[in-house]
């Protein structure tokens, strides 16, 4: 492995519409935190960047919830989660703001080339406009019923009962959600980025190139994003919150904020250059720079694909790695701010760090267990308890009790000075002991280079753990009653105290990116300065000069108690936010409809005899075509066996009709007809959704004949 010149590392930027959970944290900024911080030990030229995303509609959205102005919620939360942060100790070199003047220019700038150079594309079509409000209605200003379960509180985007990812021309009886009447459909231009001529780019870069060393989660969804036909995407807006798309005639336009917000990273770089005088440009153009995006699972396509293919366009550097993480449920439930089911950073910080003279240990214990349990490879799950046994009984059982019974028996036993290392008397244990310290150092190294922190903070721990099994063995304690007797004990208690303080000493080296507070404590109690915690110091074992006199023992983590977990948890349930009389009234309509799509998340529970009456079969796809001014949907001709039905289905967006002639997919056969954009669809498309929003159909493993039932 070659080592490059320079790291350019980004964590994902909040959107400043609300507090940030520990989802979040776990996700894009302490994996982030942890790299940046081993990197700079490793003294490696680095820089890392954050800051708030402040565009987009999320941010007016939340100005109306809140009665005020898009202004006053970016400054209110861009404030709230910088202190956040600085309070978990996340140490951006930057933590910045798109509404920064400068961010402006760079996005403007960055447009501007794209589009000077023809890589833009300008279509129109048709979206909704309120009359009334003489504005174009963003996907989720619109209200209406959902397709899927009939809910009325579903929007143009999403719909808020069962989660499923819609668009506009989807909704039922679709309103303004500004005025309240019915939008009618106008014409607009936008521009367009055709990520489809980049396919052989994006095959061949990530597919290729990146499908060994890039998570095979991230790979995985970039592939079926790829394999899904890649469309044109509009990176403009009609809106008036944004930056002003800089050509003339874009006048009510703003950039997409997935357009501008990723460029927040370049211009964070720049305002950090600004700041210490350095040079941002070789970060973003020179080769030999590794950018590495800290993100969560659903912005993967935003940072794999769409800001790639923007950044190739723009002759900058790819990024190097995306090591993006899975999501972060809470005790056994999806985190939602709708249903206040969420631990936020805020609330964290509060309760504990707060709590605390200095805060430093419960701040390291959050770090600690949501490194413990980073969803790395897959969805995990932040229980309480988890977070009171993982303190417990590893930081304050195994780490704390090492560093302690080292510090409290070498001021008992050998006067609160670093023994000497007797070389002629070092049995085979403690030769091991000394191999295990060099051989942990360079398997956390290399896991942490592959962003595998949870398995690298394992190997901290075990290497803690071996030191506690080192001293057992040992038995100092027991060696000096016979100091009287025994002419080679005191030899024996100092090796064994000489080794335990050396490997407290690399403990610290180790433990440094994962826990910062608690390596500062131990250096205070080693009586050295921070050079000591130089990643190149690990793995030697003489740090502590002998004869060195070193401080009186502190606990470096306290005993979570039960009173304290049980607090939160019945804090979080009676928090609960749940819509339950509406929750009826939905169950009663789902109930009443023949739009019976049954068994999301969050429905009533059905009798056998319910399930039976949905009639399933295997279809087979022999025709597909666009819908005229949708979007989203595709008109399908489906071979059931006994018969073609046409149904219209909203997966425009996922496939390209000429791929999909042939697959075999799953329908709902007896449900009602319904007519959409004026075509009379029989049946449904039965497709899961994953993380991102993507669609994928449910098919059989391998072909069966067409008409097949299921059940
Ligand atoms: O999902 C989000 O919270 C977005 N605000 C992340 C943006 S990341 C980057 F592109 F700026
Ligand atoms: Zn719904």
């Amino acid at each position: 492995m070659t080592t490059p010149k320079r790291y350019l590392i980004t964590s994902a930027l909040p959107y400043a519409n609300g507090l940030k959970h520990v989802g979040h944290l776990a996700g894009a900024y302490f994996p982030a935190d942890i790299y940046v911080r081993y990197l700079r030990a490793q003294k490696r030229d680095v820089v890392f960047v954050c800051g708030s995303d402040e565009h987009g509609t999320a941010i007016p959205i939340q100005a109306t919830k809140e009665g005020t102005t898009p202004q006053a919620i970016i400054d209110k939360y861009h404030t709230a989660m910088k202190e956040d942060f600085a309070d978990l100790n996340i140490s951006f070199d930057i933590y910045d703001r798109t509404s920064n003047p400068l961010h402006h220019e760079t996005a403007q700038e960055f447009f501007k080339n794209l589009n000077d150079r023809g890589e833009l594309e300008i279509k129109e079509s048709e979206q909704f406009y309120d009359e009334a409000a003489k504005t174009f209605l963003a996907d989720r200003y619109i209200k209406g019923t959902c397709p899927n379960c009939n809910s009325d509180r579903a929007f143009g985007d999403q719909c808020e009962n069962c989660g499923r990812t819609l668009s506009p021309d989807e909704l039922i009886n679709p309103v303004s959600a500004l005025s309240g009447n019915t939008p009618v459909k106008k014409k607009t231009s936008h521009w367009y980025l055709p990520l489809g001529k980049h396919e052989a780019f994006l095959r061949e870069w990530i597919l290729k190139e990146h499908a060994a060393d890039w998570r095979s989660t991230v790979v995985g969804q970039c592939k079926s994003w790829i394999e899904g036909g890649l469309q044109s995407r509009a990176v403009t807006r009609d809106l008036d919150w944004g930056i002003k798309v800089p050509v003339q005639g874009a006048d009510g336009k703003v950039l997409y904020v997935w357009f501008d917000a990723p460029i927040g990273y370049i211009s964070a770089t720049k305002q950090w250059a600004l700041n210490t005088g350095k040079d941002w440009k070789p970060y973003w153009y020179d080769g030999d720079t590794k950018l590495v995006h800290f993100i969560g699972k659903d912005n993967i396509v935003f940072h794999c694909i769409i800001f790639p293919v923007m950044l190739k366009l723009h002759g900058n550097i790819l990024p190097t790695n995306v090591p993006a993480n899975e999501f972060l449920n809470l005790e056994g439930d999806k985190m939602s701010t709708g249903r206040n089911w969420k631990l936020d950073m805020r609330d964290y910080i509060n309760n504990f760090v707060k709590q605390e003279n200095g805060g430093g240990q419960c701040v390291d214990m959050l770090r600690y267990y949501l490194t413990q349990i980073a969803p790395e490879t897959k969805d995990s799950e932040f229980m309480w308890k988890g977070f009171q046994d993982a303190v417990n009984s590893e930081l304050v059982s195994i780490f704390g009790n090492f560093v302690n019974r080292t510090w409290v028996l070498m001021h008992k036993l050998c006067g609160g000075k670093v023994p000497k290392l007797h070389e002629d008397i070092l049995d085979d244990r403690d030769k091991a002991l000394v191999t295990q310290i060099q051989n942990s150092k360079v398997k956390i190294e290399s896991l942490l280079e592959e962003y595998k922190f949870r398995d690298a903070l394992f190997e901290v721990i075990d290497l803690s753990r071996a030191g506690n099994k080192y001293m057992q063995e040992k038995e100092p304690w027991i060696v000096a009653k016979s100091l009287a007797t025994n002419p080679n004990a005191q030899k024996v208690i100092d090796n064994c105290m000489h080794l335990c303080l050396q490997l407290t000493a690399n403990l610290a080296i180790l433990i440094n990116p994962f826990l910062p507070n608690t390596a500062a404590q131990m250096l205070h109690m080693m009586k050295v300065v921070d050079k000591m915690l130089d990643w190149e110091n690990a793995g030697k074992i003489k740090l502590l000069s002998v004869g060195y006199s070193l401080r009186e023992p502190q606990l470096l983590f306290r005993k979570i108690e039960d009173a304290e977990i049980t607090a939160q948890v019945e804090k979080l349930k009676t928090g609960l936010v749940k819509p339950v009389e509406t929750k009826m009234e939905e169950n009663k309509k789902i109930e009443t409809s023949n739009n019976s799509s049954l068994g999301d998340g969050g429905k009533p529970e059905i009798v056998f005899d319910d399930f039976a009456k949905i009639d399933l079969k295997v279809g087979t796809i022999t025709a597909a075509e666009k819908v005229e001014k949708a979007d989203k949907l595709l008109k399908l001709s489906v071979d059931l066996g006994f018969e073609t039905r046409t149904i219209v289905s909203g997966i425009a967006l996922h496939y390209q009709p000429e791929n999909i002639i042939g697959k075999q997919v799953v329908v709902v056969v007896n449900l009602a007809p319904r007519k959409m954009r004026g075509i009379e669809s029989n049946g449904m498309i039965l497709m899961a959704e994953d993380a991102s929003g993507k669609l994928h159909f449910v098919s059989p493993e391998t072909a069966i004949n067409t008409g097949s039932g299921v059940s």
